[in-house]
């Protein structure tokens, strides 16, 4: 069994459809092993995304985070990092295969419903950054 680390984020959280991302989740086989929702600060956003800080949309990418509250979550599945990449969609929802979250679901590429690690190192550092052993209940 994977671990990745999902981010329902506030375009989603503000228009009410965390349940139906979620669905959508389940429906792929991921199970959710632990969940929060937290208002993010500037700070932490900056933290949790510094691999992009010199990118043009960096700025404008952490105030969309921290417009509105987010869910962050651990997904287990067998591949859970590639499937739930898979099933999230492109980063831009213009060019994401139908039928996956972001096709369904994102209003713009800078609001575009979810995140999901990248990596297995990625997934390790984005799980610790958001939750400690006794939150995970598998
Ligand atoms: P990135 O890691 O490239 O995409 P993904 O979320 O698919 O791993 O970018 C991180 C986030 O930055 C992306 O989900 C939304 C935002 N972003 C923009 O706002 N504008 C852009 O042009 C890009 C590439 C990303
Ligand atoms: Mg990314």
């Amino acid at each position: 069994m994977e671990r990745t680390l999902s981010i329902i984020k506030p375009d989603a959280t503000s228009r009410n459809i965390t349940g139906k991302v979620n669905a959508m989740i389940e429906e792929a086989g991921l199970r959710i092993v632990a969940q929060k929702r937290l208002q993010l600060t500037a700070a932490q956003a900056e933290e949790f995304y510094a691999e992009h800080k010199d990118k043009a949309f960096f700025t404008s990418m952490i105030e969309q985070m921290i417009s509105a509250p987010v869910v962050v979550q651990i997904l287990e599945a067998d591949n859970a990092i590639a499937l739930y990449r898979k099933i999230m969609g492109a980063t831009n929802p213009a060019i994401a295969e139908e039928g996956t979250i972001r096709k369904t679901f994102a209003l713009s590429i800078d609001k575009n419903t979810v995140h999901g690690s990248d990596s297995p190192e990625s997934a390790k550092r984005e799980i610790n950054f958001f939750f400690s052993n006794i939150e995970i209940v598998g």
